[in-house]
């Protein structure tokens, strides 16, 4: 049988993860616990919420993956765990469960970067589908609550390496979905109502000026591929900030207060409400400007990476983080890509957003290269990717 069983856990944010990997394509379970009800009261994640709900849910989480898997701890090779970045005391719980286990089984510990994990969902899930022509360059865009990130990533041997050609200078995008839906009191996560509720709006009705961005234009050498700038000054950048600040406006302007705050009032009533209760809440030009919104953003994420993969030449693009299972953002991918050539991946939903699988994935090429992590590392809330 393969080496490389790997055990990942992955704490970085909301929700807690462990899921069991073979050599980086075979998916043996992938358990995730929500913390959705500890944090809907608030509209948003809380920190110390995060950290305390981790530290209640891992061990059992750790323990489903195993049983779902049919594995013992025993058996496992490796135990990969997220170092960053995320919310600090989120990732000690993760780091700390990790460490106890390797020690415990004298195991290997393997640190991974969340960003990675995203990027290797989708090679996981293509090389389990018996994908395994991968052509470079490859574009990654890692879209999420806390990133709108844009990589160039190159694989030599077995070892990756990413170069960042472009990130949000302010909201992400996964952020701005949500900052909007607690603006117009659809609940939270903003992501998947707003995804719901846009397939009933006109998506035209409001007009969204478009992101622009001041700035010097960047000098890319076509040769290498290699900004001539530092990769810290990059060339195709973000900002969903201004979105969300028109949402406003138009909030303000077309005086929509009184039914957010009922709507709002309505929802904190239901445990756990549907999109189709919310959508019941909503008349329908809240319906055109959630779909309007949707479209700016999804425009905007669309042009500006096949403006990046037109540049720099990229032969396959991936498109993945939690943002990437909003159905618009998908469709209107795969038309854009398929009339510029580039062949585009995504992970099936369910690795789209925040789960281990990735973490187990992402750090199998780490196990065979013997790229462990020492028994002192410690979470890095901001770690970059390189
Ligand atoms: O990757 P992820 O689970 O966690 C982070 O690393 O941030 O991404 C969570 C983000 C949230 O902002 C959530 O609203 C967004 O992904 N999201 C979506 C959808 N599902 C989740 N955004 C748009 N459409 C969706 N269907
Ligand atoms: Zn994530």
């Amino acid at each position: 049988m393969a080496k490389g069983l790997i055990l990942g856990i992955e704490s970085s944010c909301d929700e807690t993860a462990a899921a069991v990997v073979r050599a980086g394509e075979e998916l043996l379970s992938n358990a995730v616990a929500s913390q959705f009800t500890a944090h809907q009261p608030y509209g948003g994640v809380v920190p110390e919420l995060a950290a305390r709900e981790h530290l209640r849910a891992i061990a059992p989480v750790v323990r489903k993956a195993l049983t779902d898997a049919k594995v013992e701890l025993r058996d496992v090779d490796a135990i990969a765990v997220t170092q960053g970045p995320g919310l600090a005391g989120a990732l000690l719980v993760g780091i700390t469960y990790a460490k106890s286990l390797a020690f415990a089984l004298e195991k290997p510990m393997i640190a991974v970067n969340h960003l990675e994990g995203h990027i290797h969902a989708v090679l996981l899930e293509e090389r389990q589908k018996g994908n395994r022509e991968l052509r470079f360059p490859l574009l990654a865009l890692v879209v999420s609550g806390g990133h709108t990130h844009l990589y160039l990533a190159e694989e030599k041997a077995g070892h990756w390496t990413y170069q960042n050609v472009g990130h949000t200078r302010d909201d992400a995008a996964g952020e701005a979905f949500d900052k909007v839906a607690k603006l117009l009191g659809l609940g939270y996560p903003g992501g998947p109502v707003i995804d719901a509720l846009a397939k009933h709006g006109d998506p035209h009705a409001v007009k969204f000026a478009p992101v622009q961005l001041k700035g010097t234009p960047r000098n890319v050498s076509k040769k290498t591929q290699r900004l001539d700038r530092p990769a810290d000054v990059p060339a195709f950048d973000f900002s969903y900030s201004g979105m969300k600040t028109a949402v406003l406006r138009h909030v303000e302007t077309h005086d929509l207060r009184p039914q957010i705050a009922q709507r709002a009032e309505a929802l904190a009533k239901v445990a756990k409400p549907t999109a189709d209760d919310v959508r019941r809440l909503c008349d329908q030009p809240t319906l055109d400007l959630v779909a309007s919104f949707q479209r700016g953003i999804v425009d905007d994420l669309v042009q500006k990476t096949l403006a990046a993969a037109r540049e720099f030449d990229v032969a396959t693009l991936f498109v993945t983080g939690g943002v990437a299972a909003n159905s618009e953002l998908r469709t209107t991918f795969e038309r854009e890509a398929a009339q510029s050539g580039v062949p585009v991946f995504f992970p099936s939903r369910k690795l789209s957003t925040d789960n281990a699988a990735m973490i187990a994935a992402a750090a199998y090429p780490k196990f065979l290269a013997g790229d462990l992590a020492e028994a002192e590392f410690s979470a890095e809330a901001s770690l970059a990717l390189r």
